[in-house]
């Protein structure tokens, strides 16, 4: 039975309370921090669709190439009647998994589930017409407090692309990794996207590029917090900072304070103050080797069936079964 289905599984308040919480945590630890999915409101998603077209923005299209290449290979190998897709965003390399299931013949249903109502619905409409005979159940959550694959009957396949989950410090990763395991069966899939460690020359460039949209997209955080919490943040007192950590293996996006300042969030009642120079950090987004997914996805509970990059080794596809 073909058909959209949006179903809501957090509570109307969530993101107004979560966003509080996240702010009032953050802006007051030392150093001062705030969690990258509040870069993502509307003009957020507009930057990061921006950012995937960048020229030094590799990941994407890094991504696609070997989904491209191995999208069939996937679908033999899984034999999935469901997609299901964390993340989901914008669906755009989604097509190329659903028409190879499709080939395939197993293809019954596409379950997105992505913090964006707006996005699902989008998308989830895009695709009904695209694939006339999908049932389509979307999920709208947030995959770190509520994280929820929709039960169904046949062979599920989890995809989590784009190596959003380097942007989850590693003891998050761990636990994200045992809830993801914990709601598949043994003998389902997980099929997951992660960039690879290379020259940070690469890799910085990658998150500071020339035409200055990673920087506005960096900046946007402050315009969404501004307006849901009524602050008084002026997005040019800050400088964007994007360097490479070799130790923890991870690229930290920063926003450095370009003047001693105070802000106001009349929202929370809360005035946080910066010294010259002082930075609040973004975003971690941390880059990986084979062994390294390996070992995290079996210390969860997957084995590493495939590995996959793409033809100049910059990005890793894993395609790995619930043990
Ligand atoms: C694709 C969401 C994982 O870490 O590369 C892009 C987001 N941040 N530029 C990443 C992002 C800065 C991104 N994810």
């Amino acid at each position: 039975m073909s058909g959209i289905e949006i179903e809501r599984r957090l509570p109307e308040d969530f993101f107004a309370a979560a966003l509080r919480d996240d702010v009032l945590k953050g802006l007051t630890a030392d150093p001062k921090w705030l969690p990258p999915k509040w870069f993502y409101d509307a003009r957020g998603s507009e930057l990061f669709e921006e950012i995937t077209r960048l020229p030094e923005y590799y990941p994407t299209r890094a991504e696609r190439e070997i989904l491209t290449a191995r999208a069939p290979e996937i679908a033999a190998l899984t034999g999935a009647e469901t997609l299901a897709e964390l993340g989901s965003g914008s669906s755009s390399k989604t097509t190329l998994l659903l028409d190879a299931l499709q080939a395939a013949g197993t293809l019954r249903r596409y379950d997105p589930i992505d913090v964006s109502e707006a996005a699902l619905a989008a998308s989830s409409t895009q695709l009904q017409e695209r694939y006339p005979e999908l049932t389509i159940h979307a999920v709208v959550t947030d995959f770190e407090e509520h994280l929820a694959i929709p039960d169904s009957a046949g062979t599920r396949l989890l995809v989590f692309l784009g190596g959003t989950i380097g942007n989850l410090l590693p003891e998050e990763r761990s636990v994200f990794l045992g809830r993801v395991r914990a709601g598949l069966r043994p003998g389902e899939w997980l099929l997951l996207g992660t960039d690879l460690v290379k020259d940070p020359d690469t890799l910085v460039a990658a998150y500071d590029d020339a035409a200055g949209v990673t920087a506005e997209f960096n900046k946007n955080v402050l315009a969404v917090v501004d307006r849901e919490l009524n602050g008084d943040f002026d997005p040019n007192d800050f400088e964007h900072v994007a360097l490479w950590d070799p130790r923890a293996e991870w690229i930290e996006m920063r926003l450095r304070a370009r003047r001693e300042l105070t802000v106001r969030l009349r929202e929370l009642d809360l005035v946080v103050s910066f010294d010259a120079g002082e930075e609040l950090r973004t975003e971690i987004s941390a880059k990986f080797r084979r062994e390294g997914v390996e070992r995290e996805l079996a210390a969860a509970g997957f084995a590493l069936r495939q590995w996959w990059t793409d033809s100049e080794g910059r990005f890793g596809l894993s395609l790995a079964e619930a043990v």
